[in-house]
């Protein structure tokens, strides 16, 4: 069994998650906002950070997926379309877990903005440095990473470790 070394704790996960929230606040400034998240990483920002908004808010999800176990499937995304909730017209922020590559939010963003909401926000919780392949600058990141395979907090590795507290690097 792989051991995980920490590195996020959840201290500064909350901390700072605390910050995003009060930016994200500021930034809607009373307007209802539909969040978004990318199943199934964005579990945990999701249900973090909808309880630090003092706003109205809708939750919906996206299934895509472009990752087994840990390696890259760089083929176009599979996304399912009845999960959606109706945002047109609606403010949506796209929240996701990692941005790596850029493929899958990318995709992601295609999809959101054919279908006209009123606005297109993006929320990371991590990215990874020197990855992106495509341009996509998130409105909001939790923490920059360097180039590692992390688990926890959402993060899995064959749809395991999601429920660690933290965001950690499996050690062999
Ligand atoms: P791209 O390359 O499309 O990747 O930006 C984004 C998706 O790939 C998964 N991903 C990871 N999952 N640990 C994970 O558990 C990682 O280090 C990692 N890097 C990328 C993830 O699903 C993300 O949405």
């Amino acid at each position: 069994m792989p051991s995980v070394r920490v590195l996020i704790t959840e201290e500064q996960i909350r901390e700072r998650l605390r910050e995003l929230a009060a930016q994200i606040t500021r930034d809607y400034d009373g307007q209802p906002v539909t969040l978004l998240g990318v199943l199934t990483g964005s579990l945990m920002l999701v249900a973090d950070l909808v309880r630090q908004l003092p706003l109205r808010t809708r939750i919906g999800f996206i299934q895509a997926s472009s990752y087994r176990g840990a390696t890259t499937r760089p083929d176009k995304l599979e996304i399912v379309p009845t999960l959606l909730p109706d945002v047109r017209d609606r403010h949506v922020l796209l929240v996701d877990d990692i941005l790596d590559t850029g493929q899958t939010l990318n995709q992601v963003l295609d999809h959101i903005r054919s279908l006209r909401p009123r606005s297109v926000r993006v929320a990371v919780l991590l990215r990874k440095r020197g990855r992106q392949e495509l341009p996509c600058e998130p409105d909001y990141i939790g923490f920059e990473i360097p180039d590692v395979f992390v688990v926890g907090y959402g993060l899995d590795y064959d749809d395991e470790y999601r429920q660690l507290p933290y965001v950690g690097v499996l050690e062999p």
